[in-house]
């Protein structure tokens, strides 16, 4: 098959890992007979440095005539003093609502070879970690109007600033959807996330979900308290199968998720409207402090390629592929520094890729 791919390779340390990920799909390309032809695309600080803003139309519609997209990470201090409507994050945002990227799913997943890099209790772990958030992505407080003004404060006057959370119910219907049909797909129990003891927009989501439920009969349903499932999540993971929630609490819980399960830098994402075209991308940030030095671990980025080819691609065997690769270089003991553990060989971004597409073959 002939894919066209657009690649974000982001900011800081991000391009290492992208370059490490196209290695890996350029091997399954070779392997499996397929041809990929990629796009470059400028997003973010890099995009702000080319062009002074952080996704130009012409940036945002090569995405959206490609077959899928591959990012790394974006942003970073040198671009920390701008004001907020011009951050590199801001590209991010405009790109997944841009393409109408609605579900972001971001899988928490132990992987048996790191287990000891949990911080979590040895007995918690070992009941299971496997679950996946699936997170709004293109709606509440992110995409609320963001102000900052003057008002008046004792006598004088102060800065105020506010930001707005919306939800509709058809935004919370469709994201429900996926929640439901995931959960169909994996080990049937749904877990919305909300916090309607306070937020209209939770008692919204709440009642929709609510709604919803009665079509999915055969999914077992709970509600939860967004700061009880922060609790949960440390306590015993094991209790979840798929997490449904809102865009800001699932930023944070999957942050959450990430840690338990060894490392932020082992955790893919896919981020996904109506159709097939998507965006993936690692679920951490661009890491700065290490930019440069070839010791970021590329296999988030992997794994995220590995989600394009079974997600917009349907190529399942490929996806497997370079899954079981990254888990045969696991079992041979090699590790980035964010998962070395003592009696491990350390290595680099670049020599991990090495590892993982020598066990591609
Ligand atoms: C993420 C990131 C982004 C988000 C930032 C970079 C805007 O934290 O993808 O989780 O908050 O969505
Ligand atoms: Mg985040």
């Amino acid at each position: 098959m002939k894919k066209n791919i657009a690649l974000i390779r982001g900011d800081n340390s991000s391009p290492e890992i992208v370059a490490q990920a196209v290695r890996v799909l350029d091997r399954i390309a070779e392997k499996y007979g397929h041809e990929w032809v990629y796009t470059e695309v400028a997003m973010g600080g890099n995009a702000i440095d080319h062009y002074g803003e952080p996704l130009p139309q012409a940036e945002l519609d090569k995405c959206l005539s490609a077959d899928s997209v591959l990012l790394g990470a974006i942003g970073g201090p040198k671009w920390d003093h701008l004001p907020g409507s011009e951050r590199p994050e801001k590209g991010l945002l405009k790109l997944r609502s841009g393409m109408g990227l609605f579900a972001n799913t971001r899988p928490a997943k132990i992987w048996p070879q790191l287990a000891s890099s949990s911080p979590l209790k040895e007995e918690t772990v070992r009941k299971g970690i496997d679950f996946v958030v699936i997170r709004e992505l293109t709606g509440g407080i992110y995409f609320g109007s963001h102000e900052t003004f003057e008002s008046e404060y004792g006598g004088g006057t102060e800065r105020t600033a506010r930001d707005l959370m919306v939800y509709s119910e058809h935004e919370i219907e469709r994201i429900g959807r996926v929640g439901f049909e995931t959960a169909r797909k994996r080990r049937g129990k749904l877990c919305s996330v909300d916090k309607a003891n306070v937020l209209d927009t939770s008692r919204l989501w709440r009642e929709v979900m609510h709604r919803l439920k009665e079509e999915y009969p055969d999914v077992e349903y709970s509600d939860m308290f967004v700061d009880n499932c922060a609790m949960q999540i440390c306590k015993d993971p094991s209790q979840f199968d798929v997490i449904v929630t809102e865009n800001m609490f699932g930023d944070i819980l999957t942050d959450e998720a990430s840690q338990i399960t060894g490392s932020i830098g082992m955790v893919p994402s896919s981020s996904l409207g109506s159709g097939t075209l998507g965006v993936y991308e690692p679920i951490h940030g661009s890491a700065p402090d290490i930019a440069g030095k070839d010791v970021v671990n590329p296999i988030a980025c992997i794994l995220s390629a590995a989600m394009m080819l079974r997600y917009s691609f349907s190529m399942k065997e490929e996806a497997d592929a370079v899954e079981a690769a990254v888990s045969a270089v696991l079992d041979q003991g090699l590790r980035t520094a964010d998962i070395y553990e003592e009696g491990c060989t350390k290595v680099g971004c670049a020599a991990m890729g090495d590892a993982v597409l020598k066990a591609l073959g």
